[in-house]
């Protein structure tokens, strides 16, 4: 991020040197381990196609309008979320507290951030399991039983989860935006093309029919509200939105950007992306007689299977974590940046001391989740959700969709119209219009209606 001259609407931090870099920044929140790891599993505990349809309607009806409505309130309050939605409150004679939306955000950020420094500290492990050949030739037992003995030590857990953490934190405490452009840079386009080589080697090796099947032809006598919740939950982790990080970013952005096109290609590489996880997955899962259904550990049992059999797999395993590991990180930063930020301003304290206290409190919480997977896996909260599962669905399942319905409530009917108008600067009258009908009357009569759908289904 470079600062600039600042002009009428300047965020105090600068703005980002270019149009690129915020595609790239946005970008790599947006894709992380919610496209490769989080959206097979969820998919194959939901019964896959209807699951999948479901999940595409709400990126395409609410993830993506409330995506633009946050970058574009963002862009205008150019401040943290609880300052800028204030001030953008008082511009649209509104109440002062829908700054409480900010602080909802950042909550629902320190939730996700603690489980998914966890998960992130598994590619860690991974990554050296992958090279070091413990995959090859390995039958399907042998590399569940590595990821059964894997989960089952909390100490080799917690060295990989606080490494991620003090990953994450290194990037916010020195500011690496540079180093972090060229991450993105690369590991996009890689993870694109390693993707792309597992889809193909899934068609050769794979049971092809039986994925395609299970991910595209839905059986909608196995919906429940169960599954509509999830999608729409999935829809919106993925996407980034309904926490106000993309709000945090929109602020550094230059009011000349085009906004429009640049986050629909966001949203559909996002899209691309996760929809090739699960064709690479799928099709493995279901010649090998795995469960669709086990859970978050998917895609470490199925694509080491893969690798362990396909040429120069020992190579391409050890790649493909580290990928993943790099894409989690770009997306880390869109929890601890916002988070950090906040304190910063809100109670004037240095940069560092802010970082440190976000860190801890997501290291405290995530070892929660990473316990949940061994020694409190037995503890189940109402009877059905272990810790992993129950703050995941809190903020995925909940917070998230209550945050995106309150955004575009914000953006469709509290903020003026020709405030909204201006800042979006969309190129056509009728995509206004489009996204003026689908913020104000789609995204949050579909968020309540999925809510409503335990009456329902
Ligand atoms: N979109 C990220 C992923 O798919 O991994 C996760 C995420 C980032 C969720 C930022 C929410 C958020 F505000």
């Amino acid at each position: 991020m470079e600062t600039q001259t600042p002009n009428a609407a300047t965020s105090r931090h600068g703005l980002w040197s270019s149009r690129l870099v915020f595609i790239l920044v946005a970008a790599g929140a947006a894709i992380g381990l919610g496209n490769i790891w989080k959206f097979p599993f969820m998919a194959g505990a939901n019964g896959g196609a209807a699951f999948i349809l479901v999940y595409l309607a709400c990126i395409a009806f609410i993830g993506v309008p409330v995506l633009m409505a946050e970058v574009m309130l963002g862009r205008r309050g150019r401040l943290n979320p609880v300052a800028s939605l204030k001030q953008l409150a008082l511009d649209a004679d509104a109440s002062v507290h829908w700054r409480l939306l900010g602080y909802l955000g950042a909550l629902t950020l320190l939730l996700i951030f603690s489980f998914y420094s966890v998960i992130s500290g598994w590619t860690f492990a991974y990554i050296k399991f992958g090279w070091s050949g413990a995959f090859n030739d390995a039958s399907p037992d042998e590399v569940a039983t590595l990821f059964t003995d894997f989960l089952a030590n909390p100490k080799m857990l917690l060295l990989w989860h606080t490494a991620f953490i003090a990953m994450s934190l290194y990037t916010v405490l020195f500011g690496v935006q540079r180093g972090l452009e060229r991450v993105i840079r690369f590991v996009m386009p890689l993870m694109l093309i390693l993707l792309g080589l597992l889809v193909i080697y899934a068609v050769i090796a794979g049971d092809w029919m039986a994925g395609m099947r299970f991910l595209f032809t839905p059986d909608f006598s196995q919906v429940t509200y169960k599954t509509v919740i999830a999608a729409m939950g999935q829809a919106l982790f993925t996407l980034a939105v309904g926490a106000s990080a993309m709000m945090v970013y929109g602020a550094y952005l230059p009011k000349n950007v085009p906004m429009g096109s640049t986050l629909l290609t966001i949203a559909g590489l996002d899209t691309a992306i996760a929809l090739m996880a699960g064709l690479a997955i799928f099709p493995i899962v279901f010649a090998y007689a795995l469960s669709p259904a086990e859970g978050p550990g998917l895609v470490f049992v199925t694509l080491p299977i893969a690798f362990g059999q396909m040429p120069w797999g020992q190579f391409f395993a050890g790649i493909f974590f580290l990928l993943l590991l790099f894409a989690a990180w770009t997306s880390a930063l869109s929890f601890a940046e916002p988070l950090t930020m906040l304190l910063i301003e809100r109670f004037k304290i240095s940069r560092k001391k802010a970082a440190m206290i976000v860190g801890f409190i997501a290291w405290a919480l995530g070892i929660g989740t990473l316990l949940s997977f061994n020694v409190w896996a037995d503890y189940k909260l109402f009877g059905h959700w272990d810790f992993f599962t129950a703050i995941d669905g809190l903020a995925s399942n909940i917070l998230l969709p209550i945050g995106a319905l309150l955004f575009a409530v914000f953006a469709g009917w509290v903020m003026k119209r020709d405030d909204s108008h201006d800042e979006l600067a969309l190129s056509r009258q009728w995509q206004y219009r489009l996204w003026r009908f689908l913020i104000r009357y789609v995204a949050p009569i579909s968020i309540l209606i999925i809510f409503a759908s335990p009456l329902i289904l």
